[in-house]
């Protein structure tokens, strides 16, 4: 169950990140959401605090989730596709990756979502497809394995590139407006 899985994750020592990390970050959130976001990989602060996103780029994924009424407390779950933070916040080698990946896999097993939405390129070329194109595919709805996904911009590029936040503000509408199309029909 969950927290087994969790427990097990916690004491991962599966790649090499495990040597320099100070937490393995599992994720946060509702367990039982409908919604899952994932991530690249830890941060320095996600990395010292246990949590993911919880930097700026945090604080910014936070404002965009409150205006279409998601709370990371409450309606949604976040994870990543890395668990340990990289050094220097370098992508993550696709060996860790796979090395990793199964945690995921598990937590998506458990919590069963019906929507994934993946905050950046990593994130989405792992889990939708190899070939993605961000800039081009985000918003676009994917499904796989009867669960549906969609890709955005990752906070952090939004933080660098700032005229890309209206863009990824419609993809949060986009994902309103699934949730709530999906909630009609259930
Ligand atoms: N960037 C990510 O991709 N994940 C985090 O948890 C923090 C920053
Ligand atoms: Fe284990 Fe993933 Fe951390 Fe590697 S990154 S040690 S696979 S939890």
């Amino acid at each position: 169950n969950w927290n087994e899985l969790k427990e097990q994750c916690l004491n991962c020592k599966k790649c090499g990140l495990c040597e320099t990390r100070t937490n393995v970050v599992f994720g946060v959130g509702n367990p039982n959401a409908e919604v899952m976001f994932i991530g690249e990989g830890p941060g320095e602060n996600e990395d010292l605090q246990g949590e993911p996103f919880v930097g700026r780029g945090g604080k910014l994924l936070d404002k965009m989730l409150y205006s279409v009424d998601l709370s990371r407390e409450e309606n949604i779950y976040i994870a990543n596709i890395v668990k340990c933070r990289p050094p220097k916040n370098r992508d993550p080698l696709l060996e860790e990756q796979e090395a990793c990946i199964d945690w995921l896999r598990n937590q998506v097993m458990i919590m069963r979502p019906k929507i994934i939405v993946c905050l950046g390129r990593i994130a989405a070329m792992k889990l939708i497809k190899p070939d993605m194109k961000i800039t081009k595919e985000h918003g676009i709805f994917f499904e796989k394995n009867e669960v549906l996904m969609m890709a955005t911009l990752h906070p952090a590029a939004l933080l660098r590139n700032p005229s890309n936040k209206p863009a990824a503000f419609e993809d949060f509408l986009k994902l309103r407006a699934k949730i709530d199309e999906l909630n009609q029909e259930a």
